[in-house]
């Protein structure tokens, strides 16, 4: 029997739009439909989604990657080695949780090419992403993840914006990056986020993006931001709701 390969959402927009707390709100979701098998990855240097579960983020990828070079150029005669034990590094970094995993993967690459070390990691990645049921990535924000993309392949791409032109125009042009081959998707599907009433959804234009939801201006999410409290926490309320509507919607769930 082949196992049935893992839904993996790619939660992209523009800077300050809520991908952040969606892939949260989505890890809860998951959790209350009784999920198991979930991976929360935080592709934000800034580790926003760790701290929206709660999570103290201890070892990132890059770090692993970091090590790994700084000791291949140490210690040239042994990269075999080296590479060898960078699954097992990984593997450790990810922190399990009560019902979910967490992999942060830290900074960006930085100058110089080792594309070898770059391409293993994203293989072991990938690799360890079978083991799971659903995968939540929470990227850097606009096209950053799309060009600097933790995995060749998703298979939702869940496109955030707020109401503003900007908002919009980024999620097209992801969009339009990520058909044009860049990255791997079976799906792509806009969530609204932050209005202040369901008709706001008409004016604007998405064309040809296709809208799975709207979601409201929260207080409850205002004032988790406000006392720093993660919004794994956050009582099941119409948000999670909203979010559990669209997951249907783009058949994650
Ligand atoms: N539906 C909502 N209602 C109220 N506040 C919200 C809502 N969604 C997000 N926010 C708030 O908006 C701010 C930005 O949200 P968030 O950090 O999730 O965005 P982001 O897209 O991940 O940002 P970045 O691009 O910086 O990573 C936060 O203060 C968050 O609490
Ligand atoms: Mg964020």
């Amino acid at each position: 029997m082949v196992a049935e390969r893992p839904k993996v959402i790619a939660v992209c927009g523009k800077g300050g739009v809520g991908k952040t707390s969606i892939s949260a709100l989505i890890t809860k979701v998951l959790i209350a439909e009784g999920k198991k098998r979930i991976l929360a990855i935080d592709a934000d240097p800034a580790v926003g989604f760790a701290s929206a579960l709660g999570i103290k983020v201890g070892r990132t990828v890059t770090d692993i990657r970091n090590e790994v070079i700084e000791k291949s150029k140490v210690d040239r005669s042994d990269k075999k080695a080296i590479l060898a034990k960078i699954d097992y590094q990984v593997f450790e970094a990810m922190i399990e949780k009560d019902g979910y995993a967490f992999l942060a993967i830290g900074r960006p690459e930085t100058d110089g090419c080792y594309c070898r070390v770059n391409t293993y990691l994203k293989t072991i990645i990938e690799a360890m992403v079978l083991n799971f049921d659903y995968v939540i990535i929470d990227g850097e924000a606009g096209i950053e993840q799309v060009n600097r993309r933790v995995m060749e392949e998703v298979s939702h791409l869940l496109l955030v914006s707020d109401c503003s032109y900007k908002g919009i125009n980024v999620i097209k042009t992801i969009n339009e990056v990520a058909a044009s081959g860049v990255m791997k998707y079976e799906r792509a599907g806009v969530l609204l986020n932050r209005l202040k009433d369901d008709r706001e959804t008409e004016l604007v234009d998405l064309e040809p993006l296709e809208l799975l939801g709207a979601m409201l201006d929260d207080d409850m999410i205002r004032s988790f931001d406000i006392q720093d409290r993660p919004l794994l926490e956050l009582p099941f309320n119409q948000s999670c709701e909203k979010i559990k509507e669209v997951l249907i919607k783009f058949d994650v769930l």
